[in-house]
């Protein structure tokens, strides 16, 4: 559905893509694509060439099945596309907007009304469907972008950064509304929040610096995100020796140790090769030593980025 080769983007001198190549919206890839990436990453600049609203210096990107330098009608009328920012009409109400938007796809009357109708269910927007657009809050414009998106059933969907300005329970209810989407369209959608590609997509493609550093299915980003966590537990007992037992479990290759209104604060890197809770606890107890806490400290995004980023740096 989604072919991209070789793509790169200048702006001025900075590069914002650089020599991109990914296929999604196969059966190995699934129909919910997550464009996973920090501020300035590139994504929304790949998503703005694939839907034909820029152009890049060099490669080339196909959209079901058609060209998006040399057939961009062709793909325009398959695609749908929530914008970073929805550009709507803040004068018009969302309802004109919708039928407006309907009339530019050539869609008879009746389909617009059944459409408009479709859209404002999946999108929630009875409540507010006949006030201007103008006097709508962040979140409300967003959902008549993503309704105007779905307006007419394209087959692929481009959502940048789809739940950013929504409150808690929007966001729910709009990963819900992303995951069934996957049933009947190839959704390929940006965001920064590692949980929420997680949460809804079946795959991920993870960007920074306008190059793909890594992708694959979630659980196995997880999987090498998980491998740079570190394990918290507290211990009561003499610090060098709890240290030095706790380093010689197996698959441990670092303790840092703070001492804590007299407990041992114990920061445990291991080699992500297997689960060395059950070790700790079998330790402890064997000992006699008393335990407080013992958590996973997940690694944040970042830490992820600049884990993978040194790989490949170094790999090169
Ligand atoms: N219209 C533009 N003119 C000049 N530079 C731009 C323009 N749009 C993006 N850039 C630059 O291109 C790079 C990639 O930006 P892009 O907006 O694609 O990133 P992004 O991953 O969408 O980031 P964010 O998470 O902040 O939305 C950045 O360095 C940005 O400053
Ligand atoms: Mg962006």
């Amino acid at each position: 559905m989604i072919e991209v080769k070789n793509l790169t983007k200048h702006y001025g001198s900075n590069r914002a893509i650089d020599n991109l190549t990914f296929s999604a919206g196969s059966e190995s890839t699934g129909n919910i694509i997550g464009f996973l990436g920090p501020n300035g990453a590139g994504k929304s600049t790949t998503i703005r060439i694939l839907t034909c609203f820029q152009p890049a210096d060099s490669g080339v990107a196909s959209v079901a099945g058609y060209n998006v330098f040399s057939q961009s009608m062709d793909v325009r009328r398959r695609i749908g596309y929530l914008p970073e920012s929805a550009p709507l009409y803040g004068e018009m109400r969302a309802r004109e907007y919708l039928h407006f938007r309907g009339k530019l796809h050539r869609m008879a009357k009746p389909d617009r009304d059944a459409a408009v109708k479709r859209v404002t269910e999946r999108c929630w927007l009875g409540d507010f469907i006949d006030r201007p657009i103008g006097q709508l809050s962040k979140g409300m414009r967003q959902r008549v972008g993503l309704a105007d998106a779905l307006l007419h059933d394209p087959p692929v969907i481009f959502l940048d950064e789809p739940t950013i300005g929504l409150d808690p329970v929007q966001i729910r209810e709009t990963r819900k509304l992303i995951r069934n989407l996957g049933d009947h369209h190839v959704v390929f959608l940006s965001s920064h929040i590692l949980h929420e590609v997680e949460q809804i997509c079946t795959h991920v493609i993870v960007v920074a610096g306008g190059r793909i550093l890594a992708s694959g299915a979630p659980a196995e980003l997880s999987e090498r995100i998980s491998a740079g966590s570190r394990l918290i537990a507290e211990i009561k007992g003499d610090s060098e020796s709890i240290v030095s037992a706790v380093k010689s479990l197996s698959g441990v290759e670092n303790v840092d140790c703070e001492r804590l209104d007299g407990w041992n604060r114990l920061a445990i890197e291991s080699n992500g090769a297997g689960d060395i809770r059950e070790d700790v606890f079998k330790l402890v107890s064997d000992k006699g030593w008393s335990l407080r806490e013992m958590r996973r400290e997940v690694a944040s995004l970042e830490d992820f980025f600049i884990k993978i980023t040194a790989e490949q740096s170094t790999a090169r």
